[in-house]
């Protein structure tokens, strides 16, 4: 009898704190500011996640935070004045690997979400690989949203039927048809804005040197001014001959457009393109738009995750902790992805809301050797990037592969890569 009792009074707490638990979400008020740079053509992606939320916390006011700017160029140093002045946003987005880990959870601005993975059981759907990036031993530190892909080739099929050229497995294959290309009129390669030369760079850097030593940089097993290391600025410097001269006013999108308008005939960039051209230009994949990896990199997929964080001293910690269990469901999840052109993050999506690349990126990262971008976050901390931004700068005037590599090492060794 005393056992029954006490059956039933452990059972009515659970009724209880079920139903607290619920109406605490059903009753959230107040306002949810986000912040990323997920603005214009990015956006339709961000705005179903938000949709999401809404439809849970219909009370709760949305402030979309956003700073233009691809790869956060312009995001990051509005974060960084607001995280140092004390004014954070309830969240954020910040990639997954050293860009969280090596920044902001290293200067202690973070807070530790790992109640929340054990509660909403993300431990067990999200990559054991992935939870290390975003984890220290003290704690889990944001929630992924996505898996993209940054070594991607983009060209519009037709267009290479015209030309009478195919995509490129290799960059020598690629030097085989530059010329005749150029010859046309068009542009083999376009590219954009500084930070896209950072983008194209990694690509070219694992084509160079392959997956092993490009982890090699990254873990200080390999000096960037090595012969290998100095060899990738030299094929990289080839590469660049092929580019478009404006390249400086352009945005991602905006060399996409090349592509698609026939100006020129390919372009790196992650798969976000792959949301773009078929979220916003309405292109099908493989019939209005192809891919392939990037040149010298099949098999090889160069991976980074965007992801939403908790800093200290939010206004709205209620609102936040809703929007970043949004985040990680699976329904927020398959809202999202689809239209972003990333994976979802979670083992357990539902692959049919996605279409023929992200299913083909899908079947990618199931099979490839996964290794870490240095362009979007993972293998870096925000200290060696803005320094690696002067360093590019400095080999796109001077064309100079030594020197360059050289002053690679130099910041490597400043920001601490590879201790
Ligand atoms: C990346 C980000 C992507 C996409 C891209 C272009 O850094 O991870 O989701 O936004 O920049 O802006």
């Amino acid at each position: 009898m005393k056992k029954l009792l006490k059956m039933i009074m452990a059972a009515t707490t659970l009724c209880l704190l079920a139903a607290f638990q619920t109406a605490q979400a059903k009753d959230l008020s107040g306002q949810l500011e986000i912040f990323s740079w997920w603005a214009g053509d990015e956006g339709p992606a961000l705005e179903a996640l938000i949709d999401v939320y809404k439809t849970k916390n219909p009370k709760v006011e949305v402030v979309n935070a956003t700073v233009t700017g691809g790869s956060g160029v312009n995001a990051k140093a509005v974060l960084k004045t607001r995280m140092l002045g004390g004014n954070p946003p309830d969240s954020f987005q910040v990639h997954a690997g050293q860009e969280l880990i090596g920044t902001w959870v290293m200067a202690d601005r973070m807070e530790d979400l790992t109640p929340m993975f054990k509660e909403q059981g993300w431990l067990d759907v999200f990559p054991e690989g992935l939870v290390k990036l975003i984890g220290t031993d003290k704690g889990i530190w944001s929630v992924p949203v996505n898996i993209h892909r940054s070594n991607v080739l983009w060209y519009i099929p037709s267009k290479l039927k015209e030309w009478g050229v195919e995509a490129p497995k290799t960059w020598d294959d690629f030097f085989k048809i530059a010329p005749m290309l150029k010859e046309k009129g068009v542009v083999p390669l376009a590219i954009a804005q500084n930070w896209t030369h950072n983008h194209l760079w990694e690509s070219v850097a694992l084509a160079s040197l392959g997956a092993e030593k490009w982890n090699a940089l990254w873990s200080g097993k390999l000096a960037f001014d090595s012969p290998e290391g100095i060899k990738a600025w030299e094929l990289f410097g080839k590469v660049l001959e092929y580019t478009n001269d404006d390249a400086s006013s352009l945005s991602w999108q905006q060399a996409v457009d090349m592509v698609v308008d026939g100006r020129a005939a390919f372009n790196v960039m992650g798969d976000w393109a792959a949301g773009y051209l078929s979220t916003t230009k309405k292109l099908a994949p493989v019939t209005g738009f192809g891919w392939m990896a990037s040149p010298g990199t099949t098999g090889e997929f160069m991976f980074l995750a965007d992801s939403f964080g908790l800093p200290k001293g939010v206004k709205n910690l209620d609102n936040a902790k809703a929007w970043l269990e949004v985040l990680g469901s699976k329904e927020g999840s398959d809202a999202f992805n689809p239209l972003k052109g990333s994976i979802s993050a979670r083992t357990d999506s539902d692959l049919s809301k996605y279409n023929d690349y992200a299913k083909s990126a899908s079947a990618d990262f199931g099979k490839d050797v996964i290794v870490g971008s240095l362009a979007h976050g993972v293998t870096a901390n925000e200290g060696f990037m803005n320094d690696f931004a002067s360093v590019m700068e400095m080999f796109l005037k001077t064309k100079d592969a030594k020197m360059t590599a050289k002053a690679a090492q130099q910041i490597a060794v400043k920001n601490g890569i590879g201790k």
